[in-house]
């Protein structure tokens, strides 16, 4: 009877979900439902929708930037009834409660019901690099290219699932991430929030990071819209200066910088932002080739295109492709581009409606960009749930989410370095703790932490630990002697830093950056600053064993440094439990399996990327990193076996078949990244000497032994010939695990 009962009362509620208006129309819904309202829409209903205005332009101003922000609601409703605004976005300064972000979108939508005709939602974005960095209390994750040194995709997805959770929970449905560009150059300040300079990697780890935003295993309800950015080349300035000219030829752009977004589209990712600077001579944009050839057509991108801070009016302001605002818009627009991040002014609005009344934009190209604007807005679930979902909020900054932030924080540490296996330290050590980077929380979190360039400690959370704080937990306050020794770029006290290390059996010196964020994190010398480095050589005159913990968003050379210090610790950007991680690691509670997502560079101009052309390293030249690419030490080792191919031959129909054996061959469970190469020996065109096509990490316990399969397949094999098109070649190729490697031989069958 129960049982009967109970299917009752699930047939009902089951009818119940499927006549609800509260659920996301299907797919076929959608298009279905944005042409319905754009046909009721006027010209300024449609261009309100394409502008986007910072909330700073719709609060009160205030006396200090920690006070909560207020919304001007008389401005709010003004602004709403006069130019329809689709999209608000940004912090306002500096991260709000979340009680703050209730308030603040509450009052954004009931503006925009109260003030406009046909209560289309307005759509917040927000910049959560890693985490919900803007909100107060979230769980703040290391940043991407400490993400790319676990390898670890599962990590990746739930690491973007409790942002996205956190995000939507705040009343905010678009996340302007991840960035998909490479760290190809590790002058540019935007590195960290890469995933590194591997094209495979980048692809991967992007389809995880926008599935588990998107379609997030919580529900529906914790998803949010993700952002692919910045389209296209921004990443790979040739002087290494944020947001400068890129020189990128078709080959390279279409076999290396544009396979992630190509993945990413593919993983139905919703918006996309473009490269506020220029490719080949042109503003991206400007550029209707790349974004509706390319972009639009070609890859068949049905989401919206939203311009970066500012740019389209710096067409004409600053680039000077557009000699008037008029020009600016209309070029923008005709190349593609669907939102306009205006972001404090109503230009773009008054223009474009002109324009499309002078005849001068068709209103078609208005249309569709209305329809993907209305299509996100539609599939985020917004038309049925505008508000913010007190509902959500026991999902925020849960234990469980720490927890998993512990974890991701500890597989990105990577060991670079471990002289005569001094890591681990036994915890019945005295050690001197000295450096920059040791006693900050904003150090393991860099730029997009709390406010725009994350260097304002003081709003930090204090319960959490820096890297000297967890120390002192883990072997007790008078087990730790500290001692600044110097700043970034100043020296305070190295010479009794180095008299205090005659108290200690180990010295860990914590280098790296202060926290930066875009164009403010510029550099003119890769080189770490002189202080830094001269306090590691100095402290290694002691004789005493050295441990250089590294935290800094790209990879700063060490000179001396390096030599000097008997361990490196590359802690990167490991986020704010990044100080436990790291203590776990150097005191033995945590075996470290990260690896280098990068070429860490020995000299300033020395930078070459781990798939180099066989000319980059001929006679006089050499690829001679400190550390390549996918290198990281463990306290177990590995040892790999047995690679076997299904056939020494391939004919590109089907797969082809790879396995290795890893066995562990000490005494300490840990995890390791089993990484697969390919060489295409010869080629009509020079090939990379190596490519990574595919990866696995995997945990094996005290001598445990797993076998790995991987499968290749033709696509694999692929690179763009000299008729400028995607082409295979018959011949013999190199597979390559760990060292090991085995030849096959490529026959394609007609
Ligand atoms: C950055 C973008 C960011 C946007 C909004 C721009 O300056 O280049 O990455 O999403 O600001 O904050
Ligand atoms: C924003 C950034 C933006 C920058 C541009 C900051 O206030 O938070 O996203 O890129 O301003 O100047």
């Amino acid at each position: 009877m129960k049982y009967f009962l109970r299917i009752f009362v699930s047939i009902l509620v089951l009818s119940f979900i499927a006549g609800c208006d509260n659920m996301p129309p299907g797919k076929d819904n959608i298009d279905e439902k944005a042409d319905q309202l754009l046909e009721q829409m006027t010209l300024e209903e449609k261009v309100g929708q394409m502008t986007q205005i910072t909330l700073l332009e719709i609060t009160k101003e205030r006396e200090n930037d920690s006070d909560p922000l207020v919304i001007d609601e008389k401005k709010l409703e003004e602004v709403m009834a006069k130019y329809h605004i689709g999209s608000f976005f940004d912090n306002g300064g500096a991260a709000n409660s979340i009680e703050n972000w209730h308030e603040i979108i509450t009052k954004i939508q009931d503006a925009s019901k109260n003030n406009t005709r046909l209560n289309i939602p307005v759509m917040y974005g927000i910049d959560a690099i890693h985490g919900a960095n803007y909100t107060l209390g979230a769980t703040i994750f290391p940043q991407s290219i400490a993400l790319a040194a676990t390898r670890n995709r599962d990590l990746v997805r739930k690491g973007a699932e409790i942002t996205a959770a956190e995000t939507r929970a705040s009343g905010i449905p678009w996340n302007f991430n991840p960035v998909l560009g490479m760290g190809r150059n590790p002058y540019w300040p935007r590195f960290f929030e890469t995933f590194g300079e591997d094209v495979y990697l980048t692809s991967e780890l992007g389809r995880e990071y926008i599935e588990g935003s998107q379609n997030s295993s919580l529900g529906k309800e914790y998803s949010v819209a993700a952002c692919m950015k910045h389209f296209l080349g921004y990443s790979f300035p040739l002087n290494g200066k944020d947001r400068t000219p890129a020189l990128i030829p078709d080959r390279t752009l279409r076999e290396i910088f544009l396979p992630p977004y190509e993945e990413a589209v593919k993983a139905g990712v919703m918006t996309v932002m473009l490269n506020s600077s220029e490719i080949n001579g042109i503003p991206v944009h400007s550029d209707y080739n790349i974004l509706t050839v390319l972009l639009k057509k070609k890859m068949d991108f049905r989401g919206l295109v939203v311009s970066d801070w500012q740019d389209i009016i710096r067409l004409h302001t600053r680039d000077r492709v557009a000699d008037t605002p008029e020009e600016a818009v209309r070029m923008a627009v005709m190349a593609g581009v669907d939102m306009s991040m205006v972001p404090n002014n109503y230009s773009f609005f008054e223009i474009l409606v002109k324009l499309v009344n002078d005849g001068v934009v068709p209103v078609e190209r208005i249309n569709d960009a209305v329809r993907r604007i209305l299509r996100v807005k539609l599939e985020t679930g917004l038309f049925e749930n505008p508000y913010p979902d007190k509902d959500l909020l026991k999902m925020f900054a849960t234990e469980e989410s720490e927890q998993i932030n512990l974890e991701a924080a500890r597989e990105t540490i990577t060991l670079l370095k471990n002289r005569d296996e001094i890591l681990p330290l036994n915890k019945k050590n005295k050690v001197l703790v000295t450096g920059p980077t040791a006693d900050k929380l904003m150090v393991l979190n860099g730029g997009w932490t709390i406010t725009w360039q994350g260097n304002r400690e003081d709003l930090y959370p204090a319960e959490k630990k820096t890297v000297l704080e967890a120390i002192q937990d883990k072997i007790g306050k008078s087990n730790v002697i500290f001692s600044k020794g110097t700043d970034f770029n100043k020296e305070i006290n190295i010479s009794s830093t180095v008299r205090k290390a005659s108290g200690a059996d180990y010295i860990i010196v914590c280098l790296g950056e202060s926290p930066y964020c875009e164009t403010p994190g510029n550099i003119n010398d890769l080189t770490l600053e002189a202080p830094q480095i001269k306090l590691v050589n100095e402290l290694k005159k002691t004789g005493k064993p050295v441990i250089t913990v590294l935290l800094e968003g790209r990879p700063r050379v060490l000179k001396s440094a390096a030599e000097n210090s008997d361990a490196i610790i590359m802690g990167y950007l490991p986020g704010l439990e990044g100080g436990r991680a790291i203590a776990d690691v150097i005191f033995g509670d945590y075996n470290p399996s990260g690896i280098l997502p990068f070429s860490y560079p020995k000299h300033p101009a020395g930078f070459t990327c781990y798939d180099y052309k066989p000319i980059e390293s001929y006679e006089q030249n050499q690829y001679e990193p400190l550390f390549p690419l996918g290198h990281g030490l463990s306290y177990t080792e590995f040892e790999y076996s047995g690679l076997t191919l299904s056939d020494t031959v391939f004919t590109g129909k089907g797969l082809l078949s790879v396995s290795v054996n890893v066995k562990n061959r000490g005494i300490r469970e840990g995890k390791t990244a089993v990484e697969l190469y390919i060489t295409d020996i010869y080629g009509s065109v020079s090939r990379p000497v190596k490519q990574l096509k595919r990866f696995e990490k995997i945990s094996l316990k005290s001598g445990e032994e797993k076998e790995v399969k991987f499968t290749v397949n033709k696509e694999d094999l692929k690179f763009i010939g000299r008729k400028s098109s995607w082409i295979t070649e018959p011949g013999e190729f190199i597979i390559e695990i760990k060292g090991l490697k085995k030849k096959f031989t490529f026959k394609s069958e007609k």
